[in-house]
């Protein structure tokens, strides 16, 4: 056996032995408040982004249909080679319109937006400061634009103001001192402090930079994000999201900003110039999914209800859900076992939520992490509230 086929059995042997080997779960039917799941039937999903229900609302599964019959299935190249869809360039002024910039452009996957930023507008005299919880596309984003362009580099404590301050203070010869945060922090469920961020970065003549991936669609009463909660909208530099997510879920990512930098992005973002563009079907339905949040803001409001529903259940039934005011509503538990057992033991109840352990959260943090959608109904809402009964009583997490 070859060394390679070596170390990855052993280590795949390992995660088994230590109880953190991911086992996939199949469904044979759309994502939707309840899922057809593989061997344990219709189970109501608290796992999931479809924050808005629009993985399977008819316009959007439509409007990829049509484009399947109009553009065909692929792009079949890069698309200053072959030619670009109108539908990108539709896709991406509704993505500016949504988010509140002058220009956006479409990646494959915000994975692939964020990773574009640091490597293509940073140089040699420049730094970039990342949140310690950003999301690991932004990491990765960080450390390949450091190898790239051999920029600087530095992480601020989480949501720590002083400490981004004092970072951006003793960065001051920098051509571009670039500030990286998530909008929502994924695991926990938090906000970034926007209004200060802003503050600082101005203070400073810092670029700030936005993913708001998990907030799209989300926040603020339109769904327009982060910026629409603490009404900003118009004044964030650049903005990465994805429409992985609330925005029909499918696929795609995209980075908004000025036309200036959207255009930069457009001549040199190495995954623009040697990677296919999104698959028209998809751009297609994300489209259509950006005109049904702006037709029907009440998804948002629906959304905030249930969340804040199962929030205050939560709580009256004995569990300390951390503390928030977004859908994703984490349980903190401990060990990574712990957090497996329990997310086992609702699956029995049918009830899908994942358990997040180490790495992907601190050691000793491991969790259950439930997401809510405007796609519960209060009737799927409370059977899953039946179930975290029975299994904390259970587990003796509550009385
Ligand atoms: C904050 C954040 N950024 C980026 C991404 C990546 O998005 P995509 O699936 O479009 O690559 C995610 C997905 O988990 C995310 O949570």
């Amino acid at each position: 056996m070859s060394s390679l086929e070596d170390r990855v059995e052993r280590e795949l042997e390992a995660f088994i032995r230590d109880g953190v080997y991911k086992r996939l779960k199949f469904l044979d039917g759309p994502q939707a408040a309840r899922v057809r799941m593989e061997e344990h039937g219709d189970v109501i999903i608290l796992s999931s982004n479809n924050y808005l229900g629009l993985s399977n609302e008819p316009a959007v599964v439509e409007a990829g249909r049509r484009a399947l019959d109009r553009f065909g299935a692929g792009t079949a190249s890069v698309r200053f080679i072959c030619g670009t869809f109108s539908v990108h360039r539709d896709l991406e002024a509704a993505c500016a319109r949504l988010v509140g910039t002058p220009a956006s452009l479409s990646f494959v996957s915000c994975w692939n937006a964020n990773e574009a930023l640091p490597a293509t507008l940073l140089g040699e005299e420049d730094i970039v400061i990342s949140d310690q919880l950003n999301h690991a596309s932004i990491i990765d984003g960080i450390r390949l634009g450091k190898a790239i362009t051999k920029c600087q580099t530095a992480v601020y404590r989480h949501a720590d103001m002083a400490d981004l301050d004092a970072k951006l203070a003793g960065a001051r010869d920098r051509r571009v001192r670039m500030v990286i945060t998530d909008g929502i922090f994924s695991m926990e469920g938090s906000i970034a402090p926007l209004p200060d961020l802003l503050e600082v970065c101005r203070k400073h003549q810092a670029v700030l930079v936005l993913d708001d991936s998990h907030a799209t669609g989300v926040l603020g009463a339109n769904g327009r994000g982060t910026a629409e909660h603490f009404d900003v909208v118009g004044e964030i530099d650049i903005i990465t999201s994805t429409l992985g997510k609330a925005l029909g879920g499918a696929a795609g990512g995209f980075a908004a900003g000025s036309a200036a930098v959207c255009d930069y992005l457009t001549q040199r973002a190495r995954p623009q110039l040697f990677s296919n563009a999104l698959p028209p079907t998809v751009a297609a339905s994300a489209l259509a999914s950006i005109e049904f949040l702006e037709a029907h803001p009440e998804r948002v409001t629906r959304l905030r209800d249930n969340a804040t529903y199962f929030r205050q259940r939560l709580l009256e039934l004995g569990f300390k859900p951390l503390p928030g005011e977004t859908p994703i509503i984490p349980v903190i538990l401990g060990e990574t076992s712990a957090a497996i057992q329990m997310s086992d033991l609702l699956l029995a109840e049918g009830v899908f939520v994942t358990g997040f352990g180490f790495p992907v959260v601190p050691q000793g943090q491991a969790r259950v992490r439930c997401q809510i959608s405007a796609a519960h109904t209060k009737d799927d809402l409370d059977q899953a509230l039946a179930a975290f009964r029975k299994v904390g009583r259970q587990l003796k997490l509550i009385g």
